[in-house]
């Protein structure tokens, strides 16, 4: 086996690779609310040896031999999950947070049976018994509303929705609500109704990691995530449980959903969850929220409506119902601008799934430049004028040449002296 440089062995992926570095360093402003930037060091894990050994099983318990090594990283990215997040029990080997999600869904509801979970456009994920996934499919799903009122989750609509679901799981957790999850009230949903309850953190991992947001545990029995976001990590997936759960957490992943772990990926966790132990994390997610309450103001200021009127986390919605323009024009608007997000439904939105009425925007990535309240804020001016005026170019031509100042200003692995 001959060593090349991906230069020379293979220039058109290193083409490819070069111009993604670039679109991420330079090109825009990544406010997408479930992307962020690893640090180096998880992608030198990522990169690693470990992807060429074949570790089915668990620590201790492996069906191949020579994985002392393997054992040894699994086993620090189990014991610093549980840390972080006050779990009995970690398993860190779904490949996404969708395979974790078929995996707890799989061996905690029997196939055909009844599960509660939010509906898509009130901020569910596709993993929470949409129709077009596995979970719709194989499981019978009942829904639970956002308060056309209040616009947030309320505890009357839940329990009515699981009284008359009559559900063996309850499902809490979102893609795009705004606001803290009341982990609490769901519990004492799930005891009226003597279902198990599980709580998708995936979005605001990072934030629960850090303290900036009410715990899933006690409240939950088992608790699944990606570990992308929030906590800015290496891509996958994770499921935390009480000890009670841990053997059944742990066959619903493996044999049961999956083979062979990604142990490259794996090791990448464990450096990532090292990362997110460490008290600057803690600072970062503070900031986070911080941000993105100066990005809700920015947009208010301009006259745009947020859905619940504001955030209590790392992400606000966008309700452009009374504008002139759909969630999906808005994305385009944005884009031109350099400015990345995406378009979403906002509860009870009149358009399709594929259009919208919604814009959801997300500040961990512009964080992890460094961006501050005063930049956030500055951005969310930016977003509500370009909304409101689609077709000044004037104002398009101010915030192209803002936005790209902004980059040069926050750079993101141009001046880190470590290689890729
Ligand atoms: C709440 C929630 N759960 C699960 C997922 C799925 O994660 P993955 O894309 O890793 O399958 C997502 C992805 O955005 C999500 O937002």
């Amino acid at each position: 086996m001959k060593h090349r440089d991906l230069s020379e062995a293979d220039p058109e992926v290193y083409e490819a690779l070069n111009n993604e570095i670039e679109r991420q360093e330079s090109d825009s402003l990544e406010m997408i609310a479930s992307e962020n930037f690893v640090p180096r060091q998880v992608l030198q894990a990522q990169g690693s040896v470990m992807t060429n050994k074949y570790a089915e099983g668990y620590p201790g318990n492996r069906y191949y031999a020579g994985c002392e090594y393997h054992d040894r990283v699994e086993n620090l990215a189990r014991e610093r999950a549980c840390e972080l997040f006050g779990a009995d029990h970690a398993n860190v080997q779904p490949h996404s947070g969708s395979t974790a999600n078929f995996g707890i869904l799989s061996k905690f509801v029997g196939k055909g049976n009844k599960v509660l979970g939010p509906v898509l456009s009130h901020g569910g994920h596709l993993s929470h018994g949409h129709d077009v996934n596995f979970s719709g499919d194989l499981f019978d799903f009942g829904t639970y509303c956002i308060n056309r009122d209040t616009e947030r989750f309320e505890k009357a609509d839940v329990m009515e929705a699981a009284r008359e679901a009559d559900p063996e799981m309850i499902i809490t957790g979102f893609s795009a609500y705004p606001r803290e999850f009341d982990f609490e009230m769901f519990r004492e949903v799930a005891d009226e109704v003597d279902a198990t309850l599980m709580a998708d953190i995936a979005h605001i991992s990072g934030l629960v990691a850090a303290g900036e947001h009410q715990q899933p545990f006690p409240h939950c029995d088992i608790v699944t995530t990606t570990t992308h976001k929030s906590i800015r990590g290496a891509r996958g997936g994770m499921i935390l449980s009480k000890e009670e759960h841990a053997e059944k957490v742990d066959k619903s992943v493996f044999p049961y959903s999956q083979g062979g772990p990604l142990m490259h990926q794996i090791a990448a966790k464990a450096v990532s969850f090292r990362e997110a132990q460490r008290p600057e994390f803690d600072d970062y997610a503070a900031q986070i929220k911080r941000n993105a309450k100066a990005l809700a103001e920015g947009l208010q200021e301009k006259g745009l409506r947020l859905v619940s009127g504001g955030t209590d986390n790392h992400m606000v919605l966008i309700d452009l119902r009374d504008e002139e323009i759909t969630g999906k024009k808005g994305e385009a608007l944005l884009e031109e601008i350099g400015i990345v997000s995406n378009k979403n439904s906002v509860p009870y939105d009149p358009e399709s799934p594929m259009v919208t009425s919604g814009v959801r925007l997300g500040t961990p990535a512009l964080t992890t430049r460094g961006m501050k309240e005063t930049h956030l804020r500055e951005i969310g001016e930016m977003i509500g004028e370009r909304l409101k005026n689609p077709e000044d170019t004037g104002i398009k031509n101010r915030h192209d040449e803002r936005v790209s100042e902004l980059l040069e200003s926050f750079p993101l692995y141009r001046n880190s002296e470590v290689e890729y």
